[in-house]
């Protein structure tokens, strides 16, 4: 025989050498998720062991993430339903809890690299990424509620905006709303290849933004389609986003080899809300071996093409690699 691959496996030490994708802190975003209040921690049910925190809490939390090697967080945050309409008014509250709490974390932890999310539907009525009418999700309406989104975000200190909606335009409207608001040095993360998708049912419940009526596939992908993905992907690109992002990630890991391999910029993926549960609802039944589905799972996201990563798994992942 000439070709012996067992040869690279034979140790720890030849595997190690000719690993070919290595698992870093520098690799990942921690999602959190921020409520009004103060002194709050809230563990989210459908999301064992995450939390949603007040900003005071929160403020500690980024300092602990921050200490152990994380470099970004992405904020999200619930919206009582009071402050709830079909324009997400609140979102652009300069006083709002999300630009609150920019500004605090910018404050207390300079360097932490702060992205924002960018959607409506936390403040909709409706639950849904954009302004209804007649029971439409209206595009061009919305995306200029979301560019006013983006540079109240930029305004407030945030380091990169991340559109989440899918509307069609709004790279470029929020690209240009920031270069005339003056902020230059603000990034665009964008959702790209978003898809509708059921492993994002533990979300919704952590912010309660499920939809009011019907669903989401007016603006979300067919989780069927692929080229779709590189046309929403390239125009991203030409828009001006600095990422793309592939969401969700392990029903996808096709979609962020195939984007890794057609763009030039960064590839992120999104290990959504239910990825996470299904690991920690298997292992908390014996069925699977938690520490390493988490390695696992992560290394073939990362594997796959993705340059970055968001997960709920960070602590974990601090434990495992830190
Ligand atoms: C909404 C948004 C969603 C997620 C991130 N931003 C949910 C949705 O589109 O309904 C999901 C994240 C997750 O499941 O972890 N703009």
């Amino acid at each position: 025989m000439i070709n012996r691959p067992r040869i690279l496996r034979h140790n720890s030490s030849i595997r190690a050498l000719v690993q070919e994708t290595k698992l870093s802190l520098d690799d990942f975003i921690a999602p959190l998720f921020i409520v009004e209040g103060e002194r709050i921690k809230e563990e989210i049910s459908s999301l064992p062991n995450y939390f949603r925190h007040s900003l005071d809490k929160t403020i500690q939390e980024v300092g602990e993430l921050y200490a152990a090697g994380i470099k970004s967080v992405l904020l999200f945050v619930k919206c009582p339903d009071e402050k709830k309409d079909n324009e997400g008014t609140e979102a652009l509250n300069p006083d709002g809890l999300m630009q609150q709490s920019i500004k605090a974390i910018k404050n207390a932890y300079p360097d932490m690299y702060v992205m924002t999310d960018v959607a409506l539907d936390p403040y909709s009525s409706f639950g849904h990424d954009g302004i209804v009418v007649d029971q439409q999700i209206v595009n061009d309406e919305t995306i200029a509620v979301l560019t006013k989104m983006a540079v109240s975000h930029a305004h407030a200190g945030a380091d990169m905006v991340a559109p989440s909606d899918m509307m069609d335009g709004r790279i470029g409207a929020i690209r240009t709303g920031l270069e005339h608001a003056g902020y230059h040095q603000t990034g665009i993360m964008a959702y790209s290849a978003k898809y509708a998708s059921c492993f994002y049912g533990p979300f919704r419940d952590a912010l309660d933004s499920a939809p009011g009526f019907g669903d989401k596939k007016t603006y979300q992908m067919n989780p069927a389609n692929r080229i779709e993905a590189i046309r929403e992907v390239k125009l991203d690109v030409e828009e001006g986003a600095d990422i793309v992002m592939v969401k969700p990630a392990l029903a996808y890991l096709d979609i962020i080899r195939e984007v890794k391999n057609e763009v030039k910029v960064p590839v992120s993926a999104y290990h959504v809300s239910g990825e996470y549960a299904m690991i920690k609802a298997a292992a908390e039944r014996g069925w699977l071996n938690h520490d390493q589905a988490v390695l696992e799972t992560t290394m073939g996201i990362k594997r796959a093409g993705a340059d970055l990563i968001a997960t709920y798994f960070i602590r974990d992942l601090i434990r495992l690699l830190g």
